[in-house]
């Protein structure tokens, strides 16, 4: 049994992954600071879900800190680190960029050079589909050019991959970022465009529908990755860095998305077609032939399959719903 530092287990990836390494009997300390930037109830919640496992210890701490990061790898001692905490976001990266710079950069130093430090066997941390910026060609890989990121949150994450290539070439520390591509499922973000769709479409609210709803997403189910994640954390690598695309290979138009939580939900959607916004990425398609070698990762969840399973997750909770719902008005997102 090894000990996995998952950090931002509060959160929708990592909690997956929290349950999926507790499933497999690691024994997983789960870090988060649980803030504010979508409703901490749901945060708390599923963290609270993953306490209920003897095996799991839940740490609350700030990654941004220094000192608190020390003490914890001083604790616990991991041989593996799973580093999924970080400011999400495409759209909040223009209005809040000092979010970004403390969590994705000042919490990356500090988690990777303590993973260094304490001599983990490997590190494993969230990239992103942002890396690829405006590229056009599509599906997009491992091998295009990726120095033109269109937000600083792609900035930031493209960023984390350059301090990691740093960490292996003068530590030979194993590190291998995940080029994650729009995940979505049951315990979702309260900040995406598929939970707000369903719960604009479930109280008639507007839904601003970008770029006319012509965006392709390869919308990623979250078990999918989260098997993905747990390859990259256990499968015997050759090479010390790596970067991996874990998308759906499979995009599908947002209005198509919509279509089919209309049809989940019973209701038609009220949509207002508006122009493309600032730093959106038009169409996001992974090429996954890496994955498939590396880590034998093959999604097998179709989006209309996720999407129910999405849908019904959200009407099961509608306490929680109503939560989110009312912390969304009062911060006004
Ligand atoms: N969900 C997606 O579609 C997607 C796509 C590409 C990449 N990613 C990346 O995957 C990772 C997980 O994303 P998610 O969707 O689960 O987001 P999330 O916001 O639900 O989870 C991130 C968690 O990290 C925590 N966190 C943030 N800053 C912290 C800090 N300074 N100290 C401690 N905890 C902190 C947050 O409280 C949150 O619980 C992130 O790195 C994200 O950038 C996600």
């Amino acid at each position: 049994m090894k000990c996995v530092v998952v950090t931002g287990s509060a959160g929708f990836i990592g909690f997956h992954v929290s349950r999926a390494l507790l499933d497999r009997n690691e024994t997983v300390v789960g870090v988060d600071n649980f803030n504010t930037y979508y409703y901490p109830g749901l945060k708390r919640a599923r963290q609270e879900k993953l306490a209920r496992s003897k095996n799991f210890v839940s740490m609350e701490r700030d990654l941004a800190d220094l000192n608190s990061v020390e003490s914890l790898f001083q604790e616990f001692r991991p041989q593996i680190v799973c580093h999924l905490a970080a400011q999400a976001g495409v759209r909040y990266s223009l209005r809040n960029p000092v979010a970004y710079h403390q969590s994705n950069l000042a919490g990356f130093v500090n988690v990777i050079d303590q993973a260094r430090r304490a001599e983990v066997e490997r590190f494993v941390y969230a990239s992103s589909s942002s890396v690829y910026g405006g590229n056009t060609k599509i599906p997009f890989s491992e091998d295009d050019r990726v120095d033109r990121p269109a937000s600083l949150y792609g900035a930031t994450k493209r960023a984390n991959e350059l301090i990691a290539y740093t960490y292996t070439q003068l530590w030979g520390m194993a590190t291998i970022g995940l080029r994650l591509f729009t995940v979505y499922g049951p315990w979702g973000r309260p900040d995406m465009a598929y939970w707000s769709f369903l719960d604009r479409i479930v109280t008639g609210e507007t839904i601003q529908v970008y770029n006319f709803g012509k965006h392709k997403r390869d919308f990623t189910y979250i078990d999918d990755i989260a098997q993905g994640v747990l390859a990259a954390l256990s499968r015997p690598m050759n090479n010390s860095f790596e970067l991996i695309n874990l998308g759906n290979n499979r995009p599908v138009e947002l209005m198509r998305f919509i279509e089919r939580i209309e049809d989940l939900a019973g209701r038609k959607a009220v949509t207002e077609m508006v122009q493309v916004q600032p730093g959106d990425v038009l169409d996001t398609y992974a090429d996954i032939t890496k994955a498939r070698e590396m880590l034998d990762f093959e999604p097998s969840v179709p989006f209309e399959a996720g999407i129910e399973k999405f849908v019904r997750w959200f009407m099961d909770h509608p306490q929680m719903i109503d939560e989110v719902r009312r912390f969304k008005k009062i911060r006004r997102q």
